[in-house]
């Protein structure tokens, strides 16, 4: 039967009175804190350790806590590369040959196992490893994870039922949805374990084998995800598990001729480089297939406030949506343009509800946000590169004449790294504050004249390099109209009084065009139909 049953995860709210849940949750963190585990490869389901090997190894630390190691991470050579793709291939015709309701189980069955016997597992790896609190892990690794799993099951089998709707008498017409050939390789980002989970999810599904490189930073995390889904039933070598050097991994696939398609989360520059590396292996007649390339990049997703707009409203949003998780999410508030006479007030009390948070480690004080509780809200930037990284963009915006930092611009690496949350006012629109993507903490903002509000439209238009998630805040229909108008190929994720973040699966597909990606829409249908190849089918009978 069609599984029309299925809904979103619920988040499990963590309030002072779930003692039970606090418990089990403690317990997890102890654990994961008390030693460092250790993550091998998992190539045609055989786990290979460094110990003992040539293998070198990477020291997953506690953002919150940089000298406490979580984990160490075998690091992949180029034979272990090799395997895997032996290990992909091998495995394929057994997996896509499988009843789509058996690849579908092994899916669902994770899902269950995720929302209930390693919920306070997965919630721990995700807070300890990525530095979120309870809330935040709640949202990522288990409700949006467990959510891509099952609605991909559900438009999967829409999909497979999209059959021609004509067949001449005498003729019977049937599309087959085949898998890709060749392995798909998954490359996914430290900042949602979902989102790794979707990377690898979808094209499994549809019957590929996937190799996989986790973020060194999140390999704990995902390797638990990897775990789980063995336990539901996920057969050896269908996903391949190999973190390790970057470029040594992706240079060794890109130029496999098995290569079939890339699902990607990261950067906008590294996903530049692949996509030139595929093209050029197109070119130079190195695969069999034109790969299908599906990435989701970065974005420098603007607020756009009205001088109709409820402050108060528009101010909360703001605050989640610049600082929440430190920013360090692609569809997070970056820039923000603000009606010059309403901007006094709304930094007022923007900046009054900033100064009574604290920058915490989150995951040792795990707390929720719910309704208009901010509490304990921030904690660490993911490592020292990025911290790096944030600092010297605070440190120019001190010197350069054109910006004045109006909120924060603090750092402390003491413990961990963690970056204050950090407002900056811009006063030339195009300044490269206004169009640079941070990664962090960093909002940006632009005072705009009140009668401006059209031109301002077409300003962020014209300043939108990426074009991932924007939000307009007014009460005022006509504003809200010419935004929708003007806007309509800024962002691929548009929010009309709520912050540009959070999407939720099967709700707000997710995902931009111009340099934010491919626009394939995560938590959609419409992304499973890139993992697949149809063949056309005529019988005469
Ligand atoms: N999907 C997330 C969001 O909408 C970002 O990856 O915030």
């Amino acid at each position: 039967n069609p599984p029309t049953h299925i809904k979103n995860e619920q988040v499990k709210p963590f309030t002072n009175t779930d003692t039970k849940d606090w418990d089990l949750l403690r317990a997890s963190i102890m654990k994961f804190k008390s030693s460092s585990l250790e993550v091998p490869l998992v190539i045609n389901g055989e786990r290979i350790y460094y110990n003992n090997s040539n293998r070198s190894v990477f020291a997953q630390s506690n953002p919150a806590c940089h000298k406490q190691v979580l984990a160490n991470v075998t690091q992949a050579t180029e034979l272990d590369v090799k395997d895997a793709i032996q290990a992909a291939k091998e495995a394929k015709s057994k997996w896509y040959q499988l009843p789509f309701y058996d690849r579908a189980a092994v899916f669902l069955k994770a899902a269950d196992l995720i929302s209930t016997k390693y919920r306070y597992d997965m919630l721990a790896a995700t807070m300890l490893g990525q530095g979120k609190n309870v809330y935040q892990a709640e949202i990522d690794c288990i409700t949006e994870l467990s959510d891509f799993f099952r609605f991909n099951v559900k438009y999967a089998h829409d999909l497979y039922n999209l059959q021609p709707v004509q067949s001449a008498q005498g003729v019977w017409n049937k599309a087959e949805y085949r898998p890709l050939e060749g392995f798909i390789y998954a490359v996914s980002p430290f900042n949602f374990t979902a989102i790794a989970a979707n990377l690898i999810g979808a094209p499994a599904l549809m019957g590929n084998t996937v190799i996989w490189k986790p973020s060194q930073s999140a390999a704990l995390s995902n390797y638990l995800l990897l775990t789980v889904l063995e336990e539901a039933g996920l057969p050896k070598g269908v996903i391949n598990f190999v973190p390790g050097d970057p470029i040594l991994v992706t240079d060794q696939l890109l130029a496999s001729k098995e290569f079939g398609g890339l699902h990607f989360t990261g950067s906008t520059q590294v996903f530049k480089q692949l996509y030139g590396k595929i093209q050029t292996g197109v070119v130079n007649g190195l695969y069999r297939d034109y790969p299908r390339i599906v990435g989701e990049t970065g974005g420098k997703n603007f607020h756009l406030i009205h001088k109709s707009a409820n402050i108060p409203n528009a101010v909360f949003s703001t605050i989640r949506g610049a600082f929440e998780f430190q920013g360090q999410k692609c569809s997070a508030t970056s820039r923000l343009y603000i009606p010059q006479s309403k901007s006094e007030e709304f930094f007022r009390d923007l900046i009054g509800t900033l100064q009574q948070q604290k920058v915490t480690p989150v995951n040792t004080a795990a707390s929720p946000i719910s309704g208009g509780d901010l509490h304990g809200f921030m904690g660490p930037v993911i490592h020292e590169q990025s911290y790096n990284k944030l600092i010297k963009v605070i440190e120019e915006a001190k010197t350069d004449p054109e910006l004045e930092i109006i909120y924060g611009g603090q750092y402390d690496k003491g413990e961990g790294w963690f970056v204050g949350p950090t407002i900056i006012k811009c006063k030339d629109p195009k300044h490269k504050f206004m169009t640079t993507e941070f990664f962090g903490p960093i909002l940006s903002v632009y005072e705009y004249p009140d009668n401006k509000f059209s031109e301002t439209c077409d300003l962020i238009d014209q300043t939108s390099m990426y074009g991932l998630t924007g939000s307009v805040f007014a009460k005022d229909r006509e504003a809200i109209n010419l935004a929708d108008e003007k806007l309509k190929f800024s962002c691929g994720n548009f929010y009309i009084n709520d912050k540009c973040t959070g999407a939720v699966v099967a709700q707000q597909w997710f995902g931009g065009a111009r340099m934010s990606g491919t626009d394939d829409k995560s938590g959609g249908p419409s992304i499973l139909n890139r993992f697949v190849s149809i063949r056309n089918t005529k019988e005469n009978f």
